[in-house]
């Protein structure tokens, strides 16, 4: 029997926990810090412990004998968590911090696809602001400018003119606007397409694929305002099949986990891709070293069996892919409910009604993303993201209709959510 501990706080983390607790092999989960979604899961309690903090973790660990660890964010994957875990004796899901570069330098990432032909944007990487500047007058491209180092979903800028490209530069080189993650900016050349999320497991060597996934990045409706962490996703996405996915499967993730391989840092964990998917096929925005979010919400409800088998897999170099099962046919959909105010400012400690209602719906999970318990152990807010309502069922449209239904029993101050989440699908006459 297993012992584990889950590094994180949002929804994704609580999908991860709901789908670990139904194993039969797993004893105790620790949510590390969790929130109040995870607190109320079966076998699981929430530990206050940063998931920044490796020695308090290490220290936790070895004194509760935990067994196995699942890293949700990136943060700690690439401050080195699993390598810190790994020279304590005890296996943890994710890359190493040489392999989460693939995330955490996006200067690092575009080289490595470079080096190993897969399908990307043209990109020059710059550390002189002069330099960044005479590049933008005679690009031969539209542009898409990103600081290179980690900076939490908000370092990217897509320029509607060369004066905020020019802006988005010096914000980055010279006033340091996202500190030290913006001491190298990569111009890339603007792609056009439809976003797809494709993730897989990776042992290091073997990889098996998860349904495609589809975000929802603005805040609000027809793709408008501000990007967000996430406001709502669906899987499988139906712009991708079979034969689209095994090109991706060949010419983007077998690459990746090869080259990782050859230059000795072996890619172990959840291998995200971002592709665009453009009229000269797909191509690669980002990878990321981890879960998405809120991917993970749609995808791990559609694995088929006990998901510990395979995240073993991952972290011990001996992934068996007929562990890797899906539901068919099958759709999950995800719809977030914000805090009034995000992606900006928010209030939190509102009070939520109407979860036990939601939830009782077959078919329903309500993951918690930013929510605590007050002092008299009621559901609050705590976070701009405040639940992912996730539904499933054998189509897609089946699957929104009963994620907005179970949404339409909870409640809580300013709550703001986007109506469209898969309408793009649902009018694309292939669902
Ligand atoms: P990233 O964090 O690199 O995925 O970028 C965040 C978002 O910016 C993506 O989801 C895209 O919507 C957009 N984006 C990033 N790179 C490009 C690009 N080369 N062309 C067009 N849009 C992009
Ligand atoms: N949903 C986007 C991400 O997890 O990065």
């Amino acid at each position: 029997m297993f012992t584990l501990l889950i590094l994180g706080s949002g929804a994704r983390e609580h999908a991860l926990a709901w789908k670990l607790a139904q194993s039969p092999q797993v004893r105790t989960i620790f949510a590390v810090p969790g929130n109040a979604g995870t607190a109320r899961e079966a076998k699981t309690q929430n530990i206050p412990i940063d998931p920044m903090d490796f020695s308090a973790l290490l220290t936790f660990a070895r004194e509760r004998e935990v067994d196995f660890v699942v890293v949700g964010p990136e943060a700690p994957l690439a401050a080195g968590v699993v390598d810190a875990f790994a020279r304590a004796g005890i296996p943890a899901f994710g890359p190493s911090a040489a392999a989460a570069r693939i995330e955490s330098s996006k200067a690092f990432a575009r080289d490595f696809m470079a080096r190993y032909g897969v399908p990307a944007p043209r990109y020059r990487v710059f550390e002189d602001v002069d330099a960044a500047m005479r590049f933008l007058r005679t690009a031969p491209f539209e542009v898409v400018i990103k600081a290179s180092g980690l900076a939490a979903g908000k370092g990217v800028i897509v320029p509607q003119s060369r004066e905020e490209a020019e802006d988005a530069v010096r914000a980055m080189l010279v006033e340091r606007r996202f500190g030290e993650a913006g001491a190298r900016v990569l111009i890339e050349e603007r792609l056009f397409g439809q976003e797809v999320s494709v993730l897989a497991f990776c042992d290091g060597e073997r990889l098996a694929l998860m349904p495609p996934a589809q975000d929802h990045k603005a805040v609000f409706d027809g793709d408008r305002g501000p990007n967000t962490g996430g406001m709502g996703a669906y899987a499988p996405a139906p712009l991708l099949d079979a034969s689209a996915l095994a090109v991706i499967e060949r010419d983007i993730l077998r690459p990746v986990v090869r080259g990782m391989a050859a230059e000795g840092t072996p890619y172990r964990g959840a291998l995200y891709a971002g592709l665009m998917i453009t009229s000269h096929g797909p191509k690669v925005l980002e990878f990321n070293c981890r879960f998405g979010d809120p991917e993970a919400e749609v995808i791990l409800p559609l694995f088929e069996g006990d998901l510990l088998a395979p995240l073993l897999g991952c972290a011990t170099g001996a992934l068996d892919a007929t562990q890797v099962r899906w539901r068919r046919p099958a759709a999950a959909a995800c719809v977030v409910a914000a805090a009034p105010g995000y992606p900006g400012p928010y209030p939190k400690g509102a009070p939520i009604h109407g979860l036990e209602s939601a939830a009782s719906q077959p078919g329903v999970m309500v993951f918690h993303a930013g929510t605590t318990l007050d002092a008299t152990n009621r559901v609050v807010t705590n976070g701009g993201r405040v639940l992912a309502v996730t539904a499933w069922a054998q189509s897609l449209p089946e699957a929104l209709e009963r994620a907005y239904q179970a949404l339409g029993d909870i409640r809580f101050e300013g709550m703001h959510y986007r109506r469209d989440i898969g309408a793009r699908a649902l009018n694309s006459g292939l669902v």
